[in-house]
């Protein structure tokens, strides 16, 4: 085994490059595994199945620490599940997997297609609107019923504006960074005292809904999340849900550039739910994920340090010929009449969402998506002029307009 190399920091690249900075360096080296520095730190980047299960054995790698402060301060709040290990993680990760049954994910579905409905009266013909706005207000309107938060109509423009502000700015420095801690600071108040007003008997909320769970989880250590932590993970429910309108505006973009899916899609049923799985795979969203060598490591004949930091290159795998044969077609095909394995298939992280970090949103965001995009699939709209370039150095990508479209009846 060789022993560590100097190896030049890349965090400039890395932000410059955002998506592409891991494919490029593979491919610069003709290899799987990159060796590099970032935020001055030791780290290591696989990518691939193989990867990702190495990647997911807690022998190998751990979380705790991994994710840099900005990021908790902005998307996942500081002591959030996911930098937690162990028991620790799988006693708090208990408690998204109670919410997420085949039954409350229906029920999601419902709450979220009515909001989509009062939202799409609302779209008078000949009159523009910009797809992944009303998109995020519908998601607030129905994960926030569905989640028994208590919240005023007019309320629910400022709410889908704060999550989808948190989600936006987690990988910049600029205004959008201090927008998303802004908006974190505000709903973590927010939320904590609506919890604590639950446990009090001053607020209501139905028994089995999100905020009753979270108020009334224990952790490890048999005590009540404290109510700062308990907003941090009702937000980790709640806002993930609203993001899942980066993949409707990416749905109008879908059907604006291969409108050949349009009339399939329309059937909704097996379709819709390929289509979802392919836009999860297709478009940009998560780049990579982070965590930390829990022991020294031999990868690729070089010793990586306990701590080094470890990276798995997400966005990479899913647009990797070996596993995408011509994984920049946009295919939903590609997901008809199989199952996926655990380790393919990867916008949500890999392997099995009840023992390791694997997002346990991904029935919600699968059966949203396919909901939603059917429903669009129906409407009549045009497609004016606009700015539909998605820039792969911009985390989290989007169409720069936002998918703009003009209905053309009601
Ligand atoms: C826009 C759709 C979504 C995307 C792209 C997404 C992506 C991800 C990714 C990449 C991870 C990290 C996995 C890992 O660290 O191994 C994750 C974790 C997580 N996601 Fe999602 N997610 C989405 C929707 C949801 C939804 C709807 C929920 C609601 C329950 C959710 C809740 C979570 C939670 C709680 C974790 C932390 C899991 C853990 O650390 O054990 N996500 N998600």
């Amino acid at each position: 085994m060789r022993t560590p190399r100097v190896h030049w920091d890349q965090s400039l690249q890395a932000l410059a490059k955002g998506y592409a900075w891991l494919p490029d360096r593979r491919r610069r080296i003709d290899g799987d595994v990159v060796h590099t520095r970032v935020m001055g730190q030791r780290a290591v980047a696989l990518c691939g199945p193989e990867a990702a299960q190495f990647f997911y054995d807690e022998k190998n790698v751990r979380r705790h620490t991994a994710i840099p402060g900005p990021v908790l301060s902005t998307l996942f709040g500081h002591g959030a599940v996911h930098t937690l290990d162990g028991d620790a993680h799988r006693q708090r990760k208990a408690f998204f997997l109670s919410l997420v049954t085949r039954e409350s994910t229906a029920s999601l579905v419902q709450c979220v297609a009515a909001a989509w409905e009062d939202t799409v009266v609302g779209w008078a013909p000949g009159r523009e609107v910009v797809l992944f706005d009303e998109a995020s207000r519908a998601l607030t309107a129905g994960v926030r019923r569905w989640a028994g938060i208590p919240l005023e109509t007019g309320e629910v423009a400022a709410l889908a504006a704060d999550l989808v502000a948190m989600v936006d700015g987690f990988a910049t420095a600029g205004p959008r960074h201090w927008r998303a801690r802004q908006a974190r600071t505000r709903r973590e108040a927010w939320l904590g005292s609506l919890v604590q007003d639950v446990r009090d008997g001053r607020a209501e909320t139905p028994e089995g809904s999100a905020l009753d769970v979270v108020a009334r989880h224990r952790d490890a250590d048999g005590e009540l999340l404290d109510p700062r932590t308990a907003a941090v993970e009702l937000l980790n429910v709640i806002r993930p849900t609203v993001a899942v309108c980066w993949f409707v505006a990416y749905a109008g973009h879908a059907l604006h550039r291969w409108p050949q899916h349009r009339e399939p899609l329309q059937a909704g049923g097996g379709f819709a739910v390929a289509f979802a799985h392919e836009l999860r795979r297709f478009y940009p969203f998560a780049p990579f994920l982070g965590g930390r060598a829990a022991r020294d490591l031999d990868l690729a004949g070089e010793r990586v340090p306990a701590g080094s930091l470890v990276l798995l290159d997400l966005w990479g795998q899913n647009h990797d010929s070996r596993w995408w044969p011509d994984p920049y077609r946009f295919d939903p095909h590609r997901f008809l009449h199989r199952e996926i394995s655990p380790w393919e298939l990867v916008p949500q992280g890999a392997g099995d969402p009840h023992t390791g970090h694997r997002c346990p949103g991904e029935p919600f965001t699968v059966a949203i998506l396919a909901e939603l995009c059917t429903r669009l699939a129906h409407r009549d709209y045009r497609v004016p002029e606009q700015d539909l370039t998605i820039s792969l150095s911009r985390i989290p990508a989007r169409p720069r307009s936002r998918f703009v479209l003009v209905p053309t009846s009601r």
